[in-house]
């Protein structure tokens, strides 16, 4: 939460509680929260014990999840396989968990879009990590001493981080091609200027989303893709499928196979990465190219990311609660589709099933602006 955006849903009728620190690293010190009518607690724990409504970007963990008093709201990222012990002490508090990585793709939705805001600042930085740390320009130069040619560069994965990936090399000059397995994102790639790697295989999964390949489907793409690979200056790659490991794009024998001072950017690299040779956080040098593995994307611009997310998260919680009072609107296809746990019961398929527990969908009702994913 930034000052600004907390200023105003004070203004709506919510009090908010920050905990101290929470800005720093984002350039919010504890005193800009205050200006803005925000009470600063010294430690979570000490929020948490108080709170109807608790937002953060990563899920709670174990320890604050069982502090949050009884029928408390939580909001944040969240994927159930990677939290059951927290959702497990949740589903004790009856607690309401919404989650901003099942937020409906619909226009409606699109103010609410934590995953494609972050995506967003993710791909930009990625363009810029690229450049810095590519010994090349990116733009072609014509000089005095002769003409250098513009940087090769290879985008793999075109949802909302690979489009301002693209955008972010072209933008400084670099020559883009882009690959990805969904056919509605060639004209997207084509769009910004990028040329489109066609392999034939296509995979579109279920609300505008990428399906798992088979493993023959992903071994005849890694062969077609390392000649590819092989001629590009850097490769930038953020494939995703929802609730999977992500997908093994690029072999450590395809990045051997690129020229020394080469560069591959992985997004991908907290969800297991996209690179065989990728180390989370960290930069690794294979036969003179180097990988690097970028932890938590968004939080090297943490301002603007913030910001960002903060909206996000005001606009959904303009369907949490009225008036100061918290009532989630259940009849709402968004919170709907977002809810993990819906007063303690597993209001989502794999919530359900990694808990042990009944699986109580919530049924709402369509709007209008409610259309799919990729609009
Ligand atoms: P994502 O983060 O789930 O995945 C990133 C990209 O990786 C996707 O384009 C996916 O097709 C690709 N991918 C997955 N497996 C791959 C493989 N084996 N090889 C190559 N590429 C692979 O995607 P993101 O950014 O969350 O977008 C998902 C969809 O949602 C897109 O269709 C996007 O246009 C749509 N969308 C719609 C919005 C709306 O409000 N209508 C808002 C944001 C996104």
């Amino acid at each position: 939460m930034v000052p600004d955006i907390a200023e105003r849903l004070i203004g709506a009728g919510w009090q908010v509680s920050v905990e101290s620190s929470a800005g720093a690293a984002a350039a919010f010190p504890d005193d800009a929260y205050r200006r803005a009518g925000v009470s600063v607690a010294p430690n979570a724990a000490a929020l948490l014990s108080s709170a109807e409504v608790v937002l953060t970007v990563n899920p709670l963990d174990s320890h604050l999840a069982g502090v949050v008093p009884e029928g408390v709201t939580t909001l944040s990222f969240l994927q159930p396989a990677q939290s059951v012990e927290a959702l497990r002490l949740l589903v004790e508090r009856r607690a309401n968990v919404l989650s901003f990585d099942f937020v409906p793709r619909i226009s409606r939705a699109q103010s609410m879009d934590a995953l494609s805001s972050q995506a967003t600042v993710a791909g930009y930085r990625s363009g810029l990590l690229a450049a810095e740390h590519l010994a090349k320009f990116f733009p072609m130069f014509m000089t005095a001493a002769g003409t250098v040619p513009p940087a090769k560069v290879l985008v793999m994965g075109v949802g909302v981080a690979g489009l301002q990936a693209i955008a972010t090399a072209r933008r400084l000059g670099a020559v883009v091609r882009a690959y990805d397995v969904r056919a509605a994102a060639k004209e997207e790639a084509e769009s910004l200027g990028a040329t489109f790697v066609d392999l034939g295989i296509s995979a579109e999964g279920a609300g505008g989303y990428a399906r798992e390949l088979s493993p023959e489907e992903l071994a005849r793409q890694q062969e077609a893709l390392g000649e590819v690979v092989a001629g590009s200056d850097v490769v930038i790659t953020t494939a995703s499928v929802p609730g999977r490991k992500a997908p093994l794009l690029v072999t450590t024998e395809m990045v051997a196979a690129m020229a020394h001072g080469s560069v591959v950017i992985d997004l991908a690299a907290d969800n297991g990465g996209n690179c065989e040779a990728t180390r989370v956080g960290e930069e690794v040098e294979v036969e003179g190219t180097t990988v690097v593995g970028v932890a938590n994307p968004p939080s090297a611009m943490a301002t603007h990311a913030s910001l960002l997310y903060a909206r996000n998260a005001a606009n959904l919680l303009a369907l949490v609660g009225r008036d100061g009072a918290v009532a989630p609107d259940w009849d709402d296809e968004i919170i709907a589709g977002c809810c993990v746990l819906k007063g303690g019961e597993a209001a989502l398929a794999p919530a359900a099933e990694l808990l042990g527990l009944p699986h109580t969908p919530i049924v709402s009702r369509e709007r209008p602006g409610a259309e799919g994913a990729g609009s």
